[in-house]
């Protein structure tokens, strides 16, 4: 097993339930992750999001996020509300308890169907008894289309930001096992806590350590 030090302020590529057998229990103080939401995604241009068409990476990841939780901490995870049996299942068997949901709230619709679909969720899941926050966020959220130039699937900084400081102190380390464009990573660079990112594909990989670069410099 290797030391914590030795994944922070990274990126790496690699398939996360692999690596994160690599690294130690109760290691990570918060994880913030955005899971493909198993639909088959396609977005207009053609760009799609890996394992988006199976599951057998579910239960397993967040077996290891478990594990490399820190007691009495937080995983807060979206998720394709088409799947929520499937997401709720892993997360439950594995040992987490929702303790909050929080909704997004889109000013455009990403589609329409049956209804005009306009939020993303997440469900903020406890791992034992953390402590509550010092100030408790609202459940309902702004949201700001990013243009989803670096990836197809991009989340808004500005949704993970309130995240990162309600349930993180300075110099914690903050863990994202789904990284895409390393949206997770650059906030928690922001706001001076430790990194770590994962990705399996290359390219988004490649973009989110340019992203963090550029943000390093600037
Ligand atoms: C929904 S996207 C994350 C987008 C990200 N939040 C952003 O703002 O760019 C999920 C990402 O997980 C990656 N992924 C899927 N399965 C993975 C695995 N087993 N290990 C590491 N990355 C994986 C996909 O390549 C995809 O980029």
């Amino acid at each position: 097993m290797q030391n914590i030090n030795d994944f922070i302020n990274q990126i790496h590529h690699a398939d996360c339930v692999e690596l994160m057998k690599k690294m130690p229990e109760e290691s990570v103080d918060l994880v913030i992750t955005d899971p493909p939401y198993l639909v088959n995604y396609r977005s207009r241009d053609g760009r799609v999001v890996p394992n988006d068409n199976n599951n057998r990476w579910l239960a397993p990841a967040y077996a290891q996020i478990y594990r490399l939780l820190k007691c009495d901490s937080f995983c807060i995870s979206f998720y394709g509300w088409h799947k929520v049996d499937i997401f709720f299942q892993a997360w439950k068997s594995t040992g987490f308890r929702p303790v909050g949901h929080l909704v997004w709230v889109k000013n455009y619709h990403s589609k329409e169907g049956f209804v005009r679909y306009c939020h993303e969720s997440a469900y903020l899941l406890a791992k034992g008894n953390p402590p509550l926050p010092k100030i408790a966020l609202r459940d309902v959220l702004d949201w700001r289309y990013t243009g989803n130039t670096l990836h197809p699937t991009q989340k808004p900084l500005m949704a993970i930001l309130p995240l990162i400081l309600a349930y993180s102190e300075a110099g914690d380390i903050v863990l994202d096992p789904f990284a895409g464009s390393g949206t997770t990573a650059t906030a928690t660079q922001e706001l001076g806590r430790k990194y770590i990112g994962i990705e399996m594909n290359q390219q988004y990989c490649n973009l989110a350590r340019e992203r963090l670069q550029k943000q390093k410099r600037e």
